[in-house]
């Protein structure tokens, strides 16, 4: 899939474009189908929510499960990023984020970006991310928050917060997000929430600045994130275990594009559960090989 010079144009000036209904409901199916037994196992790659049983996030499910291993070899979400980025690129961290009925808690404001560079030692902010909507998302089930044109901030100073939700995050002071949310016009366009069908996909760059509310409605909002960086930029450091931030830095290749609906071969390389050495990190970074 290409990207127009008008979509080039948008990417560049908001952050993040929208494509809503990009893959159709059968496509979705598959994956949406295999979410329940991938949230009910008992690893440590389901992180649960505070306080209770349901999943908050399940990492690195293209490496153990066949419908998200296609999904992650796609040309409609590889290509777009390729074109933006000028080079090949490697997965860096696959998620499937479970924002549940009733109990799906909040994700701060934040750049994913600062927890790259932070805990990762990623060099630049090549990289973007992709989500792809599993449920339909509306203004009631926690949608994803975008301040538009706030990645032309670069990387911003970021605390580290440990506290608030089950999962440490580096995240953006309240002055500095409202003075970005009124440079980009305040109550009137300053906060944007791409809403749509199960299958949208939102493609957004790594600096751009993002939140989302609890979920409070009684609808889940399943979605996958997928963060793809450019090969020459992947990370230096191995602070965090692999299967949150990923180690094999190897190009993908793309399936063909109805590769939802037929049962291409793919590589599960923890079929059999995830190897010990996903769990071993290290503080120093690592040597690269001249
Ligand atoms: C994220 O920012 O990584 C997730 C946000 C969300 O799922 O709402
Ligand atoms: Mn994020």
């Amino acid at each position: 899939m290409k990207l127009t010079t008008e979509q080039k144009e948008q990417f560049e000036r908001d952050g993040y474009l929208f494509f809503p209904g990009l893959f159709t409901p059968d496509e979705t199916r598959t994956l949406t189908d295999a979410v329940p037994e991938l949230y009910a196992r008992q690893e440590e790659y389901n992180v649960r929510e505070k306080g209770t049983n349901s999943v908050r996030t399940n990492f690195a499910a293209h490496m153990y499960s066949e419908p998200f291993a296609r999904l992650g070899r796609h040309p409609r979400m590889i290509e777009p990023v390729e074109d933006l980025l000028g080079e090949k690129l490697y997965m860096h961290q696959f998620k499937i984020n479970g924002k549940m009925a009733f109990e799906g808690d909040v994700w701060q404001w934040h750049q994913d970006y600062g927890t790259w560079k932070n805990d990762d030692l990623m060099p630049t902010e090549r990289a973007m991310n992709i989500a792809i909507f599993l449920d339909e998302v509306n203004e009631f089930n926690g949608p994803l928050m975008f301040i538009p044109g706030s990645h032309k901030k670069g990387v911003i100073d970021a605390k580290y917060d440990l506290t608030t939700t089950s999962y440490p995050l580096w995240t953006v002071d309240n002055k500095l997000i409202t003075q970005l949310v009124n440079r980009a016009g305040g109550s009137r366009g300053g906060i944007v929430s791409p809403k749509g069908p199960a299958g949208s996909m939102i493609l957004f760059h790594s600096c751009l600045v993002h939140a989302s509310t609890s979920n409070l409605s009684p609808f889940n909002r399943v979605a996958v994130y997928l963060s793809l960086c450019a090969v020459s930029n992947h990370i230096r450091r191995h602070k965090r275990p692999e299967y949150i931030a990923h180690r094999d830095f190897t190009p993908i290749e793309c399936l063909p594009d109805d590769c939802l609906l037929k049962d291409y071969p793919v590589d599960l390389p923890w079929k059999d559960g995830v190897p010990q050495s996903a769990f071993v990190t290290t503080p120093e970074p690592f040597k690269i090989a001249a």
